[in-house]
């Protein structure tokens, strides 16, 4: 069988940097918000090109902490509207519902399956204050239209980038004005420089969940943001409202990186991009090589803004070609069966419609993908793809 995300296998090669990571945290006998989180706060923010780095409990938290932080610092209210994407895997949604403020959902394009920029205007009104930019699948979403749309409205852009660490922004017509307000901003990446750099002033939520691109071994976040007034009010909210022990500040959540946990992605975190490389390789090899007019590749400019946490392909008969996968040995996943406005969870937006993001969610099914994955499982699953 070759299975979807064989963790076990992602994980083995760092078994012994793993042990040393705990033995470490145990004989400093220091378990929250130790050198490790520290460490690796400084890493990740260098890595993503950012000043700060927030650790958190989860990515889910990551987003409702910065949420919550605009409503701290007085720059959103609760009640505020934000624009979001139909097409998104549901905690984007419901980040924004439990930071008390109010989800405005926006079609997808079908091709990227990522919100469509286009569409955007027609919803915003006079109480839309932010825009949530999903990077869906690992694909960034077309942040220099999106941010272009921010600046016209006065908007505040929030990334999540649950699915896309290390995934790059191409050079735009906002990079050479931006970079020049931000004289730390380095340049790592090539010519890249990350997205959440167009939009000086904003921040980006991670999830390191085990089978992200970067995976810890149990729950963790983080943010990222260059917004000096909303990391200081982050590092406190994160932690009771609290900077110094047993004096707060705020109406916090106890959503810290755990400190084991920021350990092992600190032994993690320097393979992230060859990690990526090798995920790019292979969605370069399903692209060029399934070929079956039965199904649609999901659409990649072969830029370096895509770093293929999932290869989500569509057809207009799953439940036949997963079951035909599935015979063949090859396990597959859908990403995401339900929409979110269809969830139960959600009830009063079950009679809306967003045909858009319902087809996708008749027709995508994720195809294995992973660092480890080897060239003969890659060569097989075309096989059996192109034969179906
Ligand atoms: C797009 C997106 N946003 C947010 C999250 C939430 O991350 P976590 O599971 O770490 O809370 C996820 C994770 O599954 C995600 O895929």
């Amino acid at each position: 069988m070759i299975p979807f995300l064989d963790l076990k296998k992602i994980n083995e090669p760092y078994e012994t940097a793993f042990q040393e990571k705990l033995k470490l945290v145990l004989d400093n006998g220091w378990y929250i918000l130790g050198k490790e989180v520290e460490t690796f706060e400084k890493a990740f923010a260098k890595y993503c090109q950012a000043q700060y780095c927030i650790g958190t409990g989860n990515g889910f938290d990551a987003l409702v902490l910065i949420f919550k932080g605009y409503i701290q610092i007085g720059k959103l209210q609760k009640g505020d509207e934000v624009i979001v994407p139909a097409n998104t895997y549901i905690a984007s949604i419901l980040a924004i519902l439990q930071a008390d403020l109010i989800p405005v959902l926006v079609e997808p394009k079908l091709e990227t399956y990522n919100i469509n920029p286009d569409l955007i205007q027609e919803k915003i009104t006079s109480k839309t204050k932010a825009i949530l930019a999903v990077h869906l699948y690992g694909q960034l979403a077309e942040m220099d239209k999106i941010n272009q749309i921010a600046i016209e409205h006065d908007l505040i852009v929030v990334e999540d980038a649950a699915q896309a660490h290390g995934a790059f922004g191409n050079s735009n017509n906002f990079i050479p004005k931006l970079r020049d307000q931000m004289p730390n901003a380095g340049d790592s990446h090539g010519n890249n420089l990350q997205s959440t750099i167009y939009n000086l002033k904003s921040a980006t939520a991670y999830s390191f969940y085990p089978g992200k691109n970067l995976g810890c071994l149990g729950d963790g976040g983080a943010i990222t943001t260059n917004d000096p007034e909303l990391a200081k009010v982050l590092f406190s909210l994160r932690n009771y409202g609290s900077e110094k022990k047993y004096y707060n500040e705020y109406i916090g959540l106890n959503s810290r990186l755990d400190e084991l946990q920021a350990a092992f992605l600190n032994a993690k975190l320097p393979n992230l991009d060859a990690d990526n490389d090798k995920r790019r390789a292979i969605a370069k090899r399903y692209l060029a090589e399934i070929k079956n007019d039965k199904i649609i590749l999901p659409y990649w400019d072969l830029s370096g803004n895509h770093v293929f946490h999932l290869f989500v392909i569509r057809t207009s008969n799953r439940e036949d070609l997963q079951h035909y996968l599935s015979q063949n040995n090859i396990q597959t996943v859908i990403h995401y069966p339900v929409p979110p406005h269809q969830q139960k969870a959600l009830k009063d937006w079950n009679t809306l419609s967003f045909p858009i993001t319902e087809q996708i969610h008749n027709e995508v099914l994720s195809l294995p993908i992973s660092p480890v994955l080897t060239d003969e499982e890659v060569s097989f699953v075309i096989e059996i793809l192109n034969q179906y």
